[in-house]
């Protein structure tokens, strides 16, 4: 019998006596509650057990619920642990620690970008059970969801490359207004979108609210309607939207009635901190097929929008979840550099593009002024021959002749909105230079030349650039000049773009 438990403690690792040190509770056991934590991840409390010597816990967060401590550990007084990371191969996990200091957890540590270094004190059961993550489930996927619309690439405008969060109702109605008095939708640019940052709180009943920001979305609806415009919204299928707001987590079905008791036409549904819960192929499949049935089943006609920068081949599968457009890539920003190398490079796989289903490089920068002419007039080709949406990101009450011109340049419409919806790709690379093909309706060829370099290079053009044996008309998109050859060649200006259609 003695022999057995003195057996039992070895394997336990422990000495026989009942105070062993390694059976004590340790300092940090227990519920401890954070407030003011900043809103990325949100810390709003830390548990902590240390049953029979072996301690396990959990730091609560608003952007990724429950946080497992991994190999929580006492060293020098500290409780220290791992805990996952994401978006990092180089860090798949990060170490984390919680210090004692005047009877207050002090936890440090770090999920992605986010920085933790926030102060808790003690709390109780029921203030655990209070703040206790409220998981949600996912149901399988179900019978692709039947798409008709976006039979041409999506276009119109997006609050957030110009405003980011800085977005109010007045705002939104002044760009509908300029919409229109520009001339802008009536050159095709039909939806105003509004991006992150118009989220207030839920209800008692769960029923998000817009913030004071937005004191009424049905009659901001109306209002853009009234324009001849459609109107988007945005969300996201994890707890927090990237920008910290409420997301549509445990909420999706409702989400959706709301938006379409609103009046919204448009949603741009963003993984963000959803990409904790959904972090593999077939979990983030699912999480946007529900967004698209719950989307579906309001009976309104949504655009859907499907914003995961590209993960798991989503060009494969967005239109099975009822997309009509995806994001291919990160996040543009207002700068040659960026631009190009998504426009060039991580635009998506041709394959996937045609009607009602479009690879999405984001919206456009033209009109903000961190790129030359002639950059931005490679930023509007290439999205013109890649059949991409076209979604403004500026100031639409403060477009400048030079600007509008660009994005009004109806040839140039004609290319990203043509009805084979094929999407273009590069057939020759030379130096320097791209010459990029886009067939469209009707037999003719959309033809571009992309100097990517930083100083003017020339080139010469050939009807096999297009796949014709021969090539009888030539219409320069930009200047409009129509010719019955194509020139010796074509010097183009660095970072510069020059846009044709042939035809035999
Ligand atoms: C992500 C998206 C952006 C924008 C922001 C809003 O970064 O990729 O397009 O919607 O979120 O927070």
């Amino acid at each position: 019998m003695k022999r057995a438990l003195v057996l039992a403690a070895a394997l336990l690792g422990t000495a026989l006596s009942p105070a062993a040190p390694a059976l004590a509770k340790t300092a940090y056991d227990g519920v401890w509650l954070f407030d003011d934590t900043p809103p990325t991840p949100g810390v709003t409390m830390m548990e902590v057990t240390s049953k029979g010597g072996k301690i396990a816990g959990t730091v609560t967060t608003k952007w990724y619920g429950p946080v497992e401590m991994m190999n929580p550990r006492i060293e020098k007084g500290e409780l220290k642990f791992e805990a996952r990371n994401l978006n990092d191969k180089e860090h798949l996990t990060r170490p984390w620690s919680v210090a004692l200091e005047d009877g207050k957890a002090r936890l440090k540590g770090r999920i992605w970008e986010s920085e933790v270094d926030s102060t808790g004190y003690k709390g109780k059961s029921a203030d655990a059970k209070a703040r206790a993550f409220q998981f949600s489930t996912l149901a399988p996927l179900g019978a692709p969801i039947p798409s008709k619309i976006a039979a041409t690439p999506p276009m119109g405008w997006s609050s957030w490359n110009k405003f980011a969060e800085h977005i109010d109702d007045k705002t939104i109605r002044a760009q509908a207004d300029a919409m229109v008095s520009t001339g802008l939708r009536d050159a095709g640019y039909l939806y105003i979108n509004i991006d992150d940052g118009w989220q207030g709180k839920r209800d008692a009943n769960g029923v998000l609210q817009p913030n004071e920001k937005f004191p009424d979305m049905k009659a901001l609806t109306d209002y853009v309607h009234s324009k001849g415009l459609k109107i988007g919204i945005y969300s996201s299928q994890g707890p927090r939207t990237c920008a910290g707001y409420e997301g549509s987590y445990g909420h999706v079905a409702q989400d959706a009635k709301t938006y379409a008791a609103w009046g919204f036409d448009y949603l741009k549904y963003d993984l963000c901190s959803g990409e904790w819960f959904y972090a593999d192929a077939d979990t983030v499949k699912r999480s946007y097929y529900e967004m698209g049935a719950a989307l579906q089943a309001t009976g309104r006609e949504f655009i859907y929008s499907l914003c995961e920068y590209g993960r798991f081949d989503v060009g494969s599968w967005g239109r099975d979840v009822g997309g009509q457009l995806w994001r291919t890539t990160g996040d543009i920003t207002d700068d040659y550099p960026t631009m190009a190398k998504i426009g060039f490079d991580k635009n998506g796989n041709p394959d996937w593009a045609g009607p009602h289903g479009w690879n999405d490089p984001d919206m456009l920068e033209v009109g903000n002024g961190g790129m030359s002419a002639d950059e931005y007039r490679t930023h509007m080709t290439l999205w013109a021959m890649s059949a991409a949406p076209l979604m403004m990101g500026h100031d639409l009450r403060e477009t400048d002749a030079a600007t509008l011109a660009m994005l009004t340049n109806k040839r140039v419409i004609a290319v990203d909105q043509d009805a084979k919806g094929a999407q273009g790709k590069a057939v020759r690379k030379v130096g320097t230079m791209e010459v990029w093909a886009k067939p469209l309706a009707g037999g003719r060829v959309a033809l571009a030349l992309f100097n990517r370099g930083d100083a003017a290079a020339s080139l010469a053009l050939s009807p096999a650039d297009a796949g014709l044996a021969s090539v009888s008309q030539v219409e320069d998109l930009w200047s409009g000049a129509r010719t019955a050859k194509l020139p010796a060649s074509y010097t183009v200006p660095a970072r510069g773009a020059v846009m044709l259609t042939v035809g035999g």
